[in-house]
């Protein structure tokens, strides 16, 4: 979408994975303390995005969103103010059709989805300072033609504010459980590819609920070629620092963000994160990859149940290079210069987990642990023929 913002993947945190509906105005600038107290804001996670449950049950008699009264007694526009005054941005979660996720399945009270007060909430929305509107589609019902003109109506009303908001859409029941049914690029700036994250490796699901890491990966590395400055595939919140993966799956889960260009959106306590989780989540060099201008999603080179190799073009002509190894024990991963692209004699690699530089006259490998990724920064040599990220081929519903 062009409107301005997003034009690299945004970085910031969600309240949904640790906190779901258990939020409060103090709990949300604890958290904004703490992205600036451990380094986050400076690595670049600049949204604090409050999730569902935020919310008033009841619109004022002028039909206005308000924030729980109990729960954010400063309101919404308080919160924004905080967080701003952090040098930080702030996010909000709405719905398009009655409910919100929550309201829907009955785990929070009332009916305030944005359905017929698009406009009136998107004025509330700028007026309260939100940079970042999370967009929930949550309703079985509903054809693709009418999540294109519902979404397009939220785009169109929030352009109409004037304030540049970051627009994040999830047209969750309604999307193909394989991947999105459409490319959205015209509509929104990222766009939800599946089911929601959990906090497992490998749930044996790639096609609906529940899936882990490594299968939405399935799902979201042919996606590629969708994602573009302005328009990312988001394969959810990261689950990194929250427990249950172990330190190699969780530095694949980041190290595979990282390179499919996807929002880096954390989803842990960032006020008790250990020194290891933070070791994952501000590693510069992969932030730099995923930041990197051109804004390109990996392309895959090498996909099999035992390994995966992905590469994603930089602007600077450099190509990162991904080596997953998705099977039970440590296998040496290789491919080549030439198989990303480059050609030339010589080629340095950097090692985008230790820093470690290297020369190669071609072979790019690693020996890499279980459900490890090792991911170099490959330069030297031109970039002449680059892979090219696949398109699926996706349903063409128009926006209006
Ligand atoms: C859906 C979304 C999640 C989260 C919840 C909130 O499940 O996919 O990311 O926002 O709703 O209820």
């Amino acid at each position: 979408l062009d409107n301005g913002v997003g034009r690299t993947p945004p970085m910031g945190w969600n309240s949904w994975n640790t906190f779901g509906c258990n939020i409060s105005e103090s709990l949300i600038r604890q958290m904004a303390d703490s992205m600036v107290s451990t380094g986050m804001r400076d690595a670049g996670y600049q949204y604090v995005v409050v999730d569902d449950c935020w919310f008033n049950p009841n619109r004022d008699s002028a039909g206005n969103l308000q924030g729980d009264p109990t729960r954010f007694p400063s309101g919404m526009k308080a919160l924004g103010d905080y967080l701003h005054g952090k040098g930080l941005k702030f996010g909000l979660y709405e719905a398009p059709l009655d409910k919100t996720c929550a309201q829907y399945f009955n785990s929070y009270p009332g009916a305030t989805g944005s359905q017929g007060h698009e406009a009136q909430d998107a004025r509330q929305f700028a007026a309260w300072g939100v940079d970042y509107l999370k967009y929930d589609w949550c309703s079985p019902t509903g054809t693709i033609n009418d999540q294109v003109s519902t979404f397009a109506k939220m785009r169109d009303a929030l352009a109409a504010t004037g304030r540049p908001i970051l627009y994040s859409i999830n047209s969750n029941s309604v999307h193909a459980k394989t991947g999105p049914q459409r490319n959205w690029g015209d509509v929104a700036n990222i766009w939800r590819t599946t089911e929601d994250i959990q906090l497992s490796w490998d749930t044996g699901q790639t096609n609906g609920y529940p899936m882990g890491v490594k299968n939405i990966v399935d799902v979201n590395v042919p996606l590629a070629g969708y994602a573009r400055p302005g328009g990312f595939n988001d394969p959810d919140m990261m689950e990194v620092g929250r427990g249950t993966l172990s330190d190699a799956e969780q530095r694949s889960h980041f190290a595979l963000w990282a390179v499919m260009a996807s929002p880096l959106i954390a989803g842990n306590d960032i006020r008790s994160m250990s020194s290891a989780t933070q070791t994952i989540l501000k590693n510069t060099r992969l932030i730099a990859i995923n930041q990197d201008t051109l804004g390109l999603q990996a392309s895959s080179i090498v996909a099999d149940g035992n390994q995966r190799v992905l590469a994603k073009r930089l602007a600077n002509d450099d190509v990162a290079v991904a080596l997953f190894n998705q099977s039970g024990s440590t296998r040496t991963i290789s491919t080549t210069a030439a198989a990303i692209g480059k050609s030339g004699s010589s080629f340095t690699l950097v090692d985008a987990w230790t820093g470690a530089t290297t020369t190669t006259s071609g072979t790019i490998s690693a020996s890499v642990p279980s459900h490890a990724t090792v991911v170099y920064r490959v330069s030297g040599g031109s970039t002449g023929n680059p892979p090219t990220p696949s398109t699926t081929t996706l349903v063409s519903a128009s926006s209006g």
